[in-house]
């Protein structure tokens, strides 16, 4: 059990029109223990957690894929996770990891990893929900083998900005916009989920490669699970935060000038998929936000 102190809360009026902000002081609760902190949704036993809730596996074989989800509900913070991805020939098999909240018009933090054949890299793929409308894929590859070892993947969301994180490096940024009309995640507290399964219709090279049973069953596995993050409860969130948290503050509003200059590294270097350049995908114009983001 680490203790330590919260940084900012914030207090969500029942209305959940405004966002105070409000200063306290709370104990953390245990972060990084898996029975803890998650439930595991799916999969009949092929979640497994060990050591003591340190380590989490998913499996997926040819029967069924695996899944589990938080037992919190967050509205806003920084979420962080090391996974290590399936290794191998892991063509067709999707580890999605992301936050979401219940419901038909829902929001949805997207990271979904697509597995890979020898030879290929592993694509990261992403997307932002607003209301139950996602359509803002970004893909990425990265600069490291994530199926060697464990590598951090996180997601701030603040009411004016969602950063995706690999390592600490931000890949994609998606501002609140709404100023523009935009929809923006905002009133919906949402849970992390992640699950393994088996998406070969479409996942690797548009599902022209078909998972090899063989290999089953395949695994991901994750651990130091960690929020600093807003506990949603009814009508009033209060915010958790421990000592391995990052410092970045879960409230800024925009990147500092080193994390843009990153920001820029990786999308000229490991972007390969953007929607707001899919001109052909977008006939009566590109979303509003594109023009704006590309900007700079
Ligand atoms: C999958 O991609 C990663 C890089 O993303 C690479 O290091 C790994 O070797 C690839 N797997 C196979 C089986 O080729």
């Amino acid at each position: 059990m680490a203790s330590a102190a919260c940084l900012l809360c914030y207090k969500i009026p029942a209305v959940l029109m405004l966002v105070h902000l409000i200063v306290a002081f709370m104990t953390a609760a245990s972060a990084g223990n898996f029975y803890e902190s998650i439930d595991n949704t799916w999969g009949d036993g092929r979640a497994k957690i060990f050591r003591n809730g340190e380590l989490l596996t998913l499996s997926l074989d040819k029967a069924s894929g695996s899944g589990f989800q938080s037992k919190n509900e967050y509205l806003f913070g920084m979420i962080n996770m090391q996974i290590k991805l399936v290794p191998g020939n892991s063509a067709g098999t999707v580890t999605a990891y992301y936050l979401r909240s219940e419901g038909s018009s829902w929001d949805e933090i997207d990271y979904e990893f697509l597995g890979n054949q020898s030879g290929d890299p592993y694509i990261v793929h992403t997307n932002v929900y607003s209301q139950g409308k996602g359509d803002r894929e970004q893909q990425f590859y990265l600069w490291f083998d994530p199926t060697a070892d464990f590598h951090t993947y996180s997601i701030l969301w603040n009411p004016g900005l969602i950063v995706f994180y690999v390592d600490g490096v931000p890949i994609r940024e998606f501002k609140n916009l709404e100023s523009i009309g935009v929809p923006y995640p905002k009133n919906k507290p949402m849970r992390i989920h992640s699950s393994l399964w088996n998406a070969d219709d479409w996942a690797t090279r548009g599902g022209l490669i078909k998972t090899d049973w063989t290999q089953a069953p395949f695994t991901a596995s994750y651990r130091n699970f960690n929020a600093n993050a807003c506990v949603w409860s009814f009508t009033t969130s209060s915010c958790i935060s421990n000592s391995k948290s990052s410092n970045r503050a879960p409230h800024s509003r925009e990147l500092d000038s080193a994390s843009q200059e990153k920001l820029k590294w990786v999308q000229r270097n490991y972007m390969i998929y953007d929607y707001c350049t899919d001109t052909k995908r977008f006939p009566q114009g590109l979303p509003p936000e594109c023009t704006l983001a590309n900007k700079s």
